[in-house]
């Protein structure tokens, strides 16, 4: 499904240079799920970016599907991130001024669907992680696992082939955790593709496949033994 050939990324400003990626190739099978820990500051955010088409690579080449978009016009981009991909951060992301329905239908926004379908959608979406009942509340009315779930729903009402999750438990307790990790699992065994960065051996367990990062660059990739 995607295949990253000697990418680097490179952040430069008026005084330093910063290399957060140096010579990555990666190649993720449709149906993989895949864990990415190392410690901080070692690129894994910027690896899931890149990833994601929200950064683009300094140089090497991005295969999504074949095809190279490392250097796509951001309107493609656009249009991939809309159609295919599904984002979870580590602090929800939500828009606090909309209540948890309207932000779960920005998973679709720019979507040519019926507004009947869409309200549908973003219905089996919230029912789906659980959070049908707090529909028209705001983000702040929620517990943190709550938000994470509906952060989920609104990353997943699109369907999206490819979730990126980074650091989806990392501000959430051991139970609010497992259960993101439970709706993740499902997700993967009814065929999304998943790259979840994590600092738990855990959760990272609970993946089909550990890549280890330093320095930013890959160290090892590691298959769990079936
Ligand atoms: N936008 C940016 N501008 C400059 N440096 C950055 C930027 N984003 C990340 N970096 C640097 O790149 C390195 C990797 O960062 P990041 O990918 O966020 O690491 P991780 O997610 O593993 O903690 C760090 O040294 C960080 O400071
Ligand atoms: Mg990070």
């Amino acid at each position: 499904m995607i295949h990253l050939d000697n990418i680097s990324r490179l952040f430069r400003s008026d005084e330093v240079e910063t290399t957060a990626l140096t010579d990555i190739d990666l190649t993720v099978e449709a149906g993989e799920f895949v864990a990415v820990m190392g410690p901080s500051g070692c690129g894994k955010s910027t690896l899931l970016n890149i990833l994601g088409t929200i950064d683009r690579p300094s140089a090497g080449r991005y295969l999504f599907e074949s095809e190279d978009i490392a250097k796509a016009p951001e309107a493609e981009l656009a249009k991939l991130r809309r159609d295919r991909l599904g984002f979870v951060f580590q602090s929800f992301n939500l828009i606090d001024e909309l209540t948890i329905g309207e932000n779960v239908a920005l998973g679709l926004a720019y979507r040519s669907l019926g507004g009947a379908e869409k309200r549908e959608r973003v219905a089996a979406a919230m029912d789906r992680v659980g959070i049908a009942h707090r529909k028209n509340h705001h983000p702040h009315q929620l517990s943190g696992g709550q938000q994470q779930r509906a952060a989920i729903a609104r990353a997943i009402v699109g369907d999206p082939k490819l979730i990126l999750a980074d650091e989806p438990t990392g501000n959430l307790d051991t139970e609010n955790g497992t259960q993101v990790m439970n709706i993740l699992t499902e997700l993967n065994t009814e065929g999304a593709t998943i790259v979840m960065v994590t600092h738990s051996p855990a959760h990272a367990d609970i993946a089909k496949r550990t890549v280890h990062m330093l320095d930013g660059r890959i160290l090892t990739s590691a298959r769990r033994a079936a």
